[in-house]
């Protein structure tokens, strides 16, 4: 079954092609980021609007990029939500609509679950059940992993999203938009012990995180180091150092009191935040300490991308799931209350 993917929940047009026998076909990614780094975030109605200047025409260009035409696909899979709501509706409506026009079936599928299964695109790939850190700019979750859709919340962030700290750090240190890469590339060049930052709830039990009370002390720390409005370089890069020890050690902690709790072994991280090398590096070794596994997609599927619609889409048609032709979305929607397959 060959599937068109459609991801356009926030600011990247995500086009993919997966075949249930061939595997992936073709994908294509078009990023808005110069269009909302001037506002240092992104900025919903521009969102839609370039949603709708670029999805069609990256459908096209990953037809051809697989050789395939139209007639060739067997069924489209659009992200439903969460997200913003207007980008939603132009990959929902365009997928929808699609699907009408060519009398296949269309599903709209979850966009963490998306991430959550991307991993599974790789060679060497989890088998179920796995415990899940989601972290991307909008969650930070922690979740036992059954089956596709058998989803046990087991600790979520109560404030800002792992991801959405690294970006609002980034633009504290002056860092332009998304700030998330640039100060993981930044705490390079950054000396490991000068700062100490906090790791958030990790001396209380429980998978709960929060990384507001971390940012304030960023925020501090940097108003602290501010001679004559400049921050000097080392201090910065000292700094983001710091910041990122904090994020990954608070993730790690909690990773490990996830596998202790449900006794299970192996760990999968996905979303935008498990591209950063060293959340990467340091989770493989906790986890390969205590006798479990590790897994992660490649880079570019770990932040947004219409591969892991098009596999998750394709999973839940397998199973004989297909929307009505109604165009719905839904901004907020809970992994929870996803149905088992
Ligand atoms: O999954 P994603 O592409 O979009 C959402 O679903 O939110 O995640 C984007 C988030 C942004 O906050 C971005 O700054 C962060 O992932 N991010 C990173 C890295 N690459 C992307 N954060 C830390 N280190 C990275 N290397
Ligand atoms: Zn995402």
């Amino acid at each position: 079954m060959k599937v068109l993917g459609i991801e356009t929940s926030c600011d990247e047009t995500g086009i993919a092609i997966y075949d249930s026998d061939a595997g992936l076909l073709a994908d294509g990614l078009y990023s808005q980021v110069e269009i909302h780094a001037k506002y240092g975030g992104v900025i919903p109605e521009l969102a839609s609007r370039d949603h709708i200047r670029k999805t069609l025409p990256l459908i096209n260009k990953v037809l051809k990029g697989a050789n395939l035409v139209y007639r060739d696909l067997d069924a489209v899979s659009y992200t439903a939500g969460p997200g913003l709501v207007g980008a939603l509706l132009v990959g929902a409506s365009i997928g929808r609509s699609m699907a009408m026009g060519l009398g296949i079936p269309a599903i709209g599928v979850h966009h963490m679950e998306g991430h959550l299964l991307a991993p599974m695109l790789e060679a060497e790939s989890p088998k179920f059940p796995f415990v899940a850190l989601l972290v991307s700019g909008g969650h930070t979750q922690l979740v036992r992993v059954d089956s596709i859709g058998q989803y046990k919340l087991l600790g979520e962030s109560l404030d800002d999203a792992a991801g959405e700290a690294f970006d609002k750090v980034g633009k504290m240190l002056g860092l332009p938009y998304p700030g998330g890469p640039r100060v993981a590339r930044l705490a390079m060049q950054g000396q490991s012990g000068r700062f100490e930052f906090p790791r958030p709830m990790t001396n209380r039990p429980g998978l709960d995180f929060s990384f507001s009370g971390l940012k304030t002390f960023v925020k501090n720390t940097i108003a602290e180091h501010t001679d004559s409005d400049a921050l000097d370089k080392q201090t910065s890069a000292d700094i983001a150092k710091a910041f990122e020890e904090a994020v990954v050690g608070t993730l790690t902690i909690k990773c490990r009191r996830a596998l202790e709790q449900t006794g299970l072994e192996t760990l999968v991280i996905a979303g935008g935040v498990s591209a950063n090398i060293s959340l990467r590096e340091i989770l493989e070794s906790a986890v390969t300490k205590i006798g479990g596994r590790l897994y992660y997609a490649q880079q570019q599927y770990c932040t947004d991308n219409g591969a892991m619609i098009a596999y998750a889409g394709c999973q839940r048609l397998l199973a004989g799931e297909s929307d009505d032709l109604g165009i719905y979305v839904k901004p907020r929607w809970p992994l929870e209350s996803l149905s088992t397959i």
